[in-house]
């Protein structure tokens, strides 16, 4: 029997009940042959869907025994190509992995198995009269246990912090099959190590995250969502400073459009633009509040006072949950931009606030010194020092020269002391660059904990590290 035969046969012996959830080669769904960032497809050697923490164990120990690549897979929104297939591997995914197993009213915490859309997991949160501040485009299809995997950002981190913030303990399956049960209910416990961070971020190379048990906030009483418009980016960071200022923690979202990214969006997608006039700046603002006779007033006396001192040039509250998700559409509609217009090279860096205008404005230059035609559109969670960057040269058509896009923009982070991923991680897309954003020691750190955790490589080989 041949190598692929063995771990074929094996994974069948380790699996006896799985029927189609353990599928091969040719019937392996194509959805399970690529992720989100659309490289060029490959088929697994196989695609094993576990229904619990004893299944992924199982499937882990023929893995590691058999030296057989494993690529974790949850709702395949990753940017990065993270969960993209790698040549003979087993597609491990986490969809039927899913569900809300409680939810703990006097802690404000709830356990959720690692494949249960992030969706879910909010209306659940939502439903037991909680909030889990975890929010992102992709909050359809996107996996709690990928959030974890990549500590995901999305637009409350200015309030509520990153995914990391909001995880109190978790359940994770090493690559020799053990099952790591690190599930802590508490908000504080100094007893050595902590665990769960060697998995928040780890992108799946040092072992696949089961369960969950994430940390709850009150369910704001009120939430308002502003339209703001202003000269330029001097009067955006003014306006993010008076917000934060005078709404303290009830500022929610603060997500900045460069004019290019909003024409962008209202022209190619066909969106109705809430302002008669174009401007220099835009902010898509959210108020989260407890008091929703006095929030909306306070929002609308701040914003009206902006105005009145020229920081502003316009601004619109959303009268209507309607209204609010048109706003919305604007900043989110970003997910079908590629539908729109073709490929696309997109960034995520995280820079100094301050320079946020500059870096945007010296990679344009560069970028357009290079190809003209470029289009360079800019966005981002602004007050997170976050900025995302859409490019496209329309005249390479489907052959986007990435590669070299990455090395001008990259180039252009590290004149200006920035990250290369502020959100998405790194995986296939940006090991190249690592050593751009971590020191040597750092690399080195990093390679050392995952010979510890995974001798064989086996989890996810080819990603986060440089080769
Ligand atoms: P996948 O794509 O399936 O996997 C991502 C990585 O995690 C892979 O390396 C995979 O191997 C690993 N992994 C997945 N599940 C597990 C597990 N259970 N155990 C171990 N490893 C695992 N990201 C942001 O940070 N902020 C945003 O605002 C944001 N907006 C987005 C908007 C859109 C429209 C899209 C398409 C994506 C966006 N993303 C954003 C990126 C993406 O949604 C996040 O990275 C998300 O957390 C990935 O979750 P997933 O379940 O789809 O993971
Ligand atoms: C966003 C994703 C791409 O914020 O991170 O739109
Ligand atoms: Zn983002």
């Amino acid at each position: 029997m041949n190598a692929s035969g063995d771990v074929e046969s094996r994974l069948r012996r380790a699996l006896p009940d799985a029927g189609q959830n353990i599928l091969f080669g040719a019937e392996i769904p194509v959805r399970h042959h690529a992720d989100w960032t659309r490289l060029p497809p490959v088929v697994p050697l196989a695609l094993v869907r576990p229904a619990d923490a004893r299944e992924v164990s199982a499937v882990l120990r023929v893995c590691n025994e058999t030296a057989t690549p494993v690529v974790t897979q949850g709702g395949l929104t990753g940017l990065v190509g993270g969960a993209h297939p790698v040549a003979g591997c087993v597609a491990l995914s986490l969809d039927r992995l899913t569900g809300i197993e409680e939810i703990d009213v006097a802690g404000a915490t709830m356990i959720v198995r690692a494949g249960t859309p992030l969706e879910q997991a909010q209306a659940a949160a939502e439903a037991a009269g909680f909030m889990l501040p975890i929010d992102l485009g992709a909050r359809g299809s996107c996996s709690i246990g990928g959030n974890l995997a990549t500590n995901a950002g999305g637009n409350r981190v200015i309030r509520y912090g990153s995914t990391r913030d909001h995880v109190l303990g978790l359940e994770a399956v090493l690559p020799d099959g053990t099952i790591v049960d690190s599930m802590s209910r508490l908000v504080k416990n100094n007893t050595g190590y902590d665990l769960k961070q060697f998995f928040i971020g780890s992108e799946g190379t040092l072992g696949v995250i089961t369960r969950a048990v994430l940390r709850l906030q009150p369910r704001p009483a009120v939430v308002i969502s502003a339209m703001c418009a202003v000269a330029g980016f001097d009067e955006l960071m003014a306006l993010l400073g008076a917000l934060r200022g005078r709404l303290g923690p009830s500022l929610s979202a603060f997500e900045a459009m460069w004019p290019d990214f909003w024409n962008l969006m209202v022209s190619k997608l066909d969106l109705r633009a809430p302002f008669a006039s174009p401007h220099g700046a835009y902010a898509l603002v959210e108020v989260s509040g407890f008091d929703p006779e006095r929030d909306p007033e306070r929002l609308q006396g701040v914003l009206s006072e902006l105005l009145e001192t020229g920081v502003l040039e316009d601004a619109t509250i959303a009268q209507t949950s309607r209204e609010a998700a048109d706003f919305w559409k604007i900043r989110e509609g970003v997910s079908e931009i590629r539908r729109a217009i073709g490929p696309i090279v997109s960034f995520d860096v995280g820079l100094p606030a301050a320079s946020s205008d500059e870096f945007v404005r010296r990679s344009e230059t560069v970028v357009r010194g290079r190809w003209p035609d470029a289009i360079h559109v800019a966005y981002g969670h602004l007050g997170d020092c976050n900025i995302h960057i859409i490019i496209q040269i329309p005249s390479a058509g489907a052959h986007q020269p990435k590669g070299e896009i990455d090395d001008l923009v990259y180039g252009v982070v590290r004149e200006f002391g920035g990250s290369i991923s502020a959100e998405h991680g790194i995986g296939l897309s940006k090991r190249k660059y690592l050593p751009l954003s971590r020191s040597p020691a750092e690399i080195a750190m990093m390679r050392s904990i995952k010979a510890a955790l995974d001798p064989r490589g086996i989890m996810n080989p080819g990603k986060l590290f440089p080769s």
